[in-house]
């Protein structure tokens, strides 16, 4: 498939699949999309939960649907080491088709972290897929290059980023079946949280058990969905 490194509404850059008019990011900002959607309606969403606050929980389990360019994980590592919050994350990076080094060091996303952050950010994605490696501040990231629908997740996930390409595009990928592979693994105050707003999505994540709202979108979209699980 035709790929193309385009730049979106925010300065940000990101990857085109010109076949599939699909992107992995918002063209209205690949970056304020990120920042929107998965780390401040996800990730600072989570992280002011109770059991956080009262450090009855010391550990986070993240797994992204999607790992891609690596966006999102760099975001949410960057956030946690400058938090300092004492709390040791394992991110479990899902993807059946890897980008490869060369094409990620294209992007220059780099400059949206911390220097220490970035270096161990390109270690992070020369790192070889289906292996676990341990990085500073107690965050281990492991990669998992499957299929969704035969992914199995033994331990529970705290957060999940869902962030797989469009519906109108995979749509074997939103169905309840596919979103309950992960969402099964989902702990007690366990977020999932995904760009997409569409009302069938919203219907499954309901019938799996979770309390889902509609949020403001980020530039470019009306609305967003996250999902809870309450118990
Ligand atoms: C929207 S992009 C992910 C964007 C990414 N989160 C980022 O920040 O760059 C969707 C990703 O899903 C992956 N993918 C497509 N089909 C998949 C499948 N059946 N199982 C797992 N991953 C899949 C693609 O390779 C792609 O990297």
């Amino acid at each position: 498939m035709r790929r193309n490194i385009i730049t979106t509404s925010d300065g940000s850059k990101t990857i085109q699949l010109v076949d599939w008019n699909e992107q992995y990011h918002s063209v209205h900002g690949a970056l304020a999309e990120a920042q929107h959607v998965f780390l401040k309606n996800g990730l600072q969403y989570r992280l002011q939960a109770e059991d956080i606050i009262t450090k009855d929980k010391r550990h986070l389990h993240i797994a992204e649907m999607g790992l891609g360019t690596g966006l999102n994980l760099l975001l949410t590592y960057d956030f946690l080491t400058r938090e300092r919050l004492d709390l040791e994350v394992t991110y479990t990076g899902i993807d059946k088709f890897p980008i490869s080094y060369e094409e990620q060091s294209q992007l220059d996303y780099e400059k949206y972290a911390d220097s220490l952050n970035s270096i161990s950010f390109s270690a992070m994605c020369k790192q070889t897929w289906n292996t676990k490696a341990m990085y500073s501040g107690g965050f281990s990231l492991e990669k998992k290059q499957i299929d969704l629908s035969v992914y199995i997740d033994n331990e529970p996930i705290d957060l999940i980023y869902f962030d797989a390409f469009g519906p109108r595009v995979q749509p074997e990928l939103w169905t309840e079946e596919s979103l309950n592979v992960l969402v099964s693994k989902m702990s007690k105050n366990a977020v999932f949280v995904t760009y997409c707003a569409k009302g069938v999505v919203r219907r499954s994540l309901q019938n799996l058990g979770l309390r889902v709202e509609r949020l403001p979108g980020p530039p470019g979209k009306r609305e967003m969905l996250r999902g809870v699980k309450e118990n």
